[in-house]
C-alpha cells in the first residue's frame, strides 16, 4: 500500500507557504497554466509562499492536455529555475507537467527513456526527486495522489504515460474552495474521471492474480484491485452517485463540489494503488484520434476531448463486457453508485451499469457519444490499435483482451 500525504479542507491553500517551509523549501518552481495564472487562487498560492519567505519562479505555460514537447519545455524551465522543490497549482495537466519537469530536470535522458513500454523504454526513475506540493484546482484527475504523468506522444498520435512511485507528489494540498469558479462542463468531465477511477479500480484484475515480481522493487504501482483501494473506490462511488449531478448543475453548491473533491481524493488514492483499466486504455486512443469539440471552460479555439469525457464514453461498453468476469464485484460497485436495486441479479448488472452511465452523461449535457466527438464506425480499427498498446492498463483488466475484443468494445461504444 502506498499512502499519499494530503491536507484537505476549505482555505488550506492559504497554508501552502507553511507546508513548503516544513518540507525545507526556500525556492520553488511553481507550475500553472495560462488561464489559471489569472485566477484568484494562483494569487493565494503565491502570496502564501512569499509570505512564508519562499522564493518563487513562476511557469504559467503548462499546456492543457500536455504533449512530449510541452513536457520538455517545462523541464527546460525547471532546470534553469534552480529551485529546491516544486509546486503545481492546476488540473491534472498542470500537475503531470510538473512531475515530468521535475523528473527530466533531475535526471536528463532521451525523452522516451522513462515513458511506459512499449511506446517508450520504461526505464525506472534513477533516484528520488525534489519535494513537490500538488494543489489541484479541479475535482477529478486524482493526479495529486498518483505517480503517473499522462501526455500525448505527438508523433505516434497516442496518449501514454510515465509511471513511477518517485513521481508521486510529496504532499497534496486540496482546497475545495477552488471549485467554486469551475464551469459546469469542467466539473462534469472531471467528475466522470473520478467515477471511472473508482469503478475501474474496484473491478480491476485482483492483485492476487498478478505474478510475484522479482526483485520485489519491480512490483508495479498498478497492482490490481486490493483491499486498500477497495475502501476508497466504494466510498468514491457512493459520493459520486450522490453528488455528481448536483455539483455539475450548480456552481454555488459548495457542499456538492466539496463532496466531489473528496471523492476525487479517495479515488486518486485507490487508483494510485490498484490502477485503472479499459475505459482509460481506450480513452487514450479516443483523445489521440477524435477531432474533438470546443467546450465552455476549456482553452478557446481548440477542439479537444477532455480526459474525463474520453474515459466515460467508453465505460458503458466496457462494464457491459467485464461484468461477466466478476459479477459480484460489479453488483457491489453498482449498488455503491446507487444503480442496482436490491435483488438485482448478477447477469444483468453489466447492462444496468452501462445504461446508468450513459444516462448520467446525457444528464450533464456533455457530448453523449463517441459520434458526438467526431468518431465513426470507420475508426474502429485505428482506435483498437491505439488502445491495445496501453499494456499497463490493458493487462489490468479483469478479462483478457485481444485485438478482436478491443475492436468489439469500440464497435459497441460507437453503436456500430
Ligand atoms: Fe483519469
Amino acid at each position: 500500500m502506498d499512502a499519499s500525504a494530503v491536507v484537505f479542507g476549505r482555505g488550506s491553500l492559504a497554508e501552502l507557504g507553511d507546508h513548503a517551509r516544513a518540507l525545507g523549501l526556500a525556492r520553488v518552481a511553481l507550475f500553472t497554466d495560462p488561464r489559471l495564472a489569472a485566477a484568484p487562487f494562483v494569487d493565494v498560492a503565491l502570496r502564501a509562499l512569499r509570505g512564508a519567505g519562499v522564493d518563487v519562479a513562476l511557469y504559467a505555460e503548462a499546456r492543457v492536455e500536455p504533449t512530449d514537447g510541452s513536457f520538455l519545455d517545462a523541464a527546460r524551465f525547471a532546470r534553469e529555475a534552480r529551485a529546491d522543490g516544486y509546486v503545481s497549482v492546476g488540473g491534472g495537466s498542470v500537475i503531470d507537467t510538473c512531475k515530468a519537469a521535475a523528473l527530466y530536470a533531475a535526471y536528463p535522458a532521451d525523452f522516451l527513456a522513462y515513458v511506459n513500454a512499449p511506446l517508450g523504454e520504461g526505464r525506472p526513475v534513477p533516484g528520488p526527486l525534489p519535494p513537490h506540493i500538488a494543489c489541484p484546482t479541479t475535482c477529478g484527475t486524482g493526479s495529486e495522489c498518483t505517480g503517473i504523468a499522462v501526455f500525448d506522444l505527438v508523433a505516434r498520435h497516442a496518449k501514454t504515460a510515465i509511471a513511477s512511485r518517485r513521481l508521486r507528489p510529496s504532499l497534496a494540498v486540496i482546497d475545495p474552495d477552488v471549485t467554486a469558479a469551475l464551469p459546469s462542463a469542467v466539473v462534469a468531465a472531471s467528475g466522470f474521471d473520478v467515477l471511472s477511477h473508482a469503478l475501474e479500480s474496484y473491478t480491476a484484475r485482483p492483485y492476487t492474480r498478478r505474478p510475484r515480481p522479482t526483485p520485489a522493487a519491480a512490483r508495479p504501482m498498478s497492482q490490481g484491485a486490493n483491499p486498500w483501494s477497495d475502501l476508497g473506490s466504494l466510498e468514491a462511488l457512493r459520493l459520486a452517485g450522490a453528488w455528481l449531478t448536483r455539483a455539475v448543475a450548480d456552481a454555488g453548491d459548495a457542499e456538492a463540489r466539496e463532496k466531489l473533491m473528496w471523492a476525487a481524493t479517495l479515488a486518486g488514492v485507490a487508483f494510485g494503488n490498484a490502477g485503472v483499466h479499459l475505459p482509460h486504455a481506450m480513452s487514450y486512443a479516443v483523445a489521440g484520434l477524435a477531432p474533438g469539440v470546443a467546450l465552455p471552460g476549456y482553452p478557446e479555439g481548440r477542439a479537444l476531448v477532455p480526459h474525463g469525457l474520453s474515459v466515460i464514453l467508453n465505460a458503458p461498453a466496457v462494464f457491459r463486457w467485464t461484468a461477466a468476469a466478476s459479477p459480484a464485484r460489479h453488483v457491489e460497485a453498482a449498488r455503491a453508485l446507487g444503480v442496482a436495486p436490491d435483488g438485482c441479479v448478477e447477469d444483468v448488472v453489466g447492462d444496468a451499469l452501462a445504461e446508468h452511465l450513459a444516462a448520467l452523461v446525457k444528464a450533464t449535457g456533455l457530448p453523449p457519444s463517441l459520434g458526438a466527438v467526431g468518431l465513426g464506425a470507420g475508426d474502429v480499427d485505428a482506435l483498437a490499435e491505439g488502445a491495445i498498446v496501453q499494456a499497463r492498463l490493458v493487462d489490468n483488466a479483469p478479462r483478457p483482451v485481444d485485438r478482436a475484443a478491443m475492436r468489439a468494445l469500440f464497435a459497441d461504444a460507437l453503436g456500430a
